[in-house]
């Protein structure tokens, strides 16, 4: 049976052919003990969902059994000085941070942005206007939600090569086998966003905008018990959280259609498909493949014993690919009646961004596919995956524009 790195992107053959232990386990043993580090791995749909709505599962590390995996995701930081996020809090914590930004990302919100984010996909195609080929992944899926998000925040769009370098270090977080290398850029990038947004938060003190970090510091001022750090660290996690995994979602979308002509054709036949399309791939190839919780206390998950502290994965790639949900559910089909997902997670840390990653795919898909009628993959490319854990991504894609 798989452990522990052989269930993530850091092991070649789960990198490039995940399902197929995936589906070993969820047919053998879908509560299945991850032995040498006493996690349990979760395939089924209906198990994780169940989790990811339990509150006796929790998210914040402080509160959870002192193990190598924990002081990495704590970047050795002991526990009276870490400083989490949303993303790593519990209640009332978690859901006092989450809602002075809620409404950002709300439906209304961002249905008000897409115009905008038409914009921004349009100025980066009209940039490849005279390219024979090009890297969907680097010219296009990559800076599209950088700028988006910078723009939201009410920084300099200027700085996306710096934001994009920032945050794929960031991305070690979720990775407990750093190398040295990886630990100090991890470190470095962390000091960079927070000076960054130190200087941004300090710049609206006087001169407020419409952006969110005048709406943070305005709830600050106002006595919304916020302190200015916990502004920076959300200021951090809204830059880094949607970048990688929205970039993810587009090059893994553009791939599966530029694999399947005859879904890209129908696609391209009926564009109003393309919102149905945007889920099927968050079905069908994941972004984010897992999340982590503890138990609080002894529970029982499909009739197996949890111990109190003890970790659970839900694998959110084997949630998409479960049989008793999706019948045929290896088919990439952008017409598929159900496509019931766990990508953007559940519970109370339901991806706050979802509606805006949903917006930005279905804008940057049509885009794509009006400008070059001819679309299709490179000949001379092969597929290869980031070697990183948790996300699910290409290093490139290169496509041929005619
Ligand atoms: C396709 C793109 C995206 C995917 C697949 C995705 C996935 C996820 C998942 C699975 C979680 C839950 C983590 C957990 O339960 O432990 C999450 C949380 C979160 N996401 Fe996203 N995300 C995406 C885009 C975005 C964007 C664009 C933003 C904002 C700019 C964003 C902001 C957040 C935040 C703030 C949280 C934490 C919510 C909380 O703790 O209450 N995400 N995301």
């Amino acid at each position: 049976m798989p452990t522990d790195l052989q269930l993530t992107a850091l092991d070649p053959v789960f990198r490039e052919h995940p399902h197929d232990v995936l589906d070993r386990l969820r047919a053998e043993d879908p509560v299945y003990l991850d032995a040498p580090v006493g996690r349990l791995f979760l395939t089924r749909f209906k198990d994780m969902k169940a989790v990811l709505a339990d509150r006796s599962l929790s998210v914040d590390p402080r509160k959870a059994p002192d193990t190598p995996r924990r002081r990495a995701l704590m970047q050795d930081v002991p526990p009276e000085e870490f400083q989490p996020s949303m993303l790593l809090l519990d209640d009332p914590d978690h859901k006092r941070l989450r809602g002075l930004v809620s409404q950002a990302f709300n439906q209304r919100s961002v249905d008000a942005l897409r115009p905008r984010i038409r914009d921004i996909a349009e100025a980066l195609l009209d940039a490849l206007a005279d390219h024979r080929s090009f890297d969907v992944i680097a010219e296009f899926a990559a800076p599209l939600p950088i700028l988006v998000i910078a723009e939201m925040l009410g920084v300099d769009p200027g700085d996306r090569s710096q934001f994009k370098r920032w945050s794929d270090a960031r991305a070690h977080v979720l990775n407990p086998a750093r190398t040295p290398e990886q630990r100090a850029e991890l470190a470095a990038a962390g000091q960079g966003l927070n000076e960054y947004f130190a200087r941004a938060i300090d710049a609206r003190r006087g001169c407020r905008g419409a952006d969110l970090i005048s709406l943070l510091v305005d709830a600050e001022e106002k006595g919304d018990r916020l302190s200015a750090r916990e502004i920076v660290i959300t200021c951090n996690l809204l830059l880094v959280a949607g970048n990688l995994t929205t970039t993810d979602l587009i090059g893994n979308g553009v791939l599966a259609l530029l694999r399947h002509p005859s879904q890209l054709a129908k696609l391209r036949a009926h564009p109003e498909l393309v919102p149905n399309a945007v889920e099927e791939m968050l079905r069908y190839d994941t972004p984010v493949v897992q999340v982590g919780r503890f138990a609080l206390e002894p529970l029982e998950i499909n009739g197996r014993e949890v111990r109190a502290g003890q970790p659970v994965t839900c694998s959110l790639l084997a949630a998409g690919h479960d049989p008793a949900v999706h019948p045929d559910p290896h088919r990439f089909n952008i017409e598929r009646a159900d496509t019931t997902h766990l990508a953007f997670g559940g519970g109370a840390h339901y991806c706050l961004g979802a509606p805006l990653a949903r917006a930005e795919a279905q804008i940057a898909i049509t885009a794509l596919l009006k400008r070059f009628p001819g679309l299709r993959l490179d000949p001379q490319y092969a597929a290869k995956h980031k070697r990183v854990p948790v996300f699910n991504g290409l290093e490139a894609l290169w496509v041929c524009a005619t």
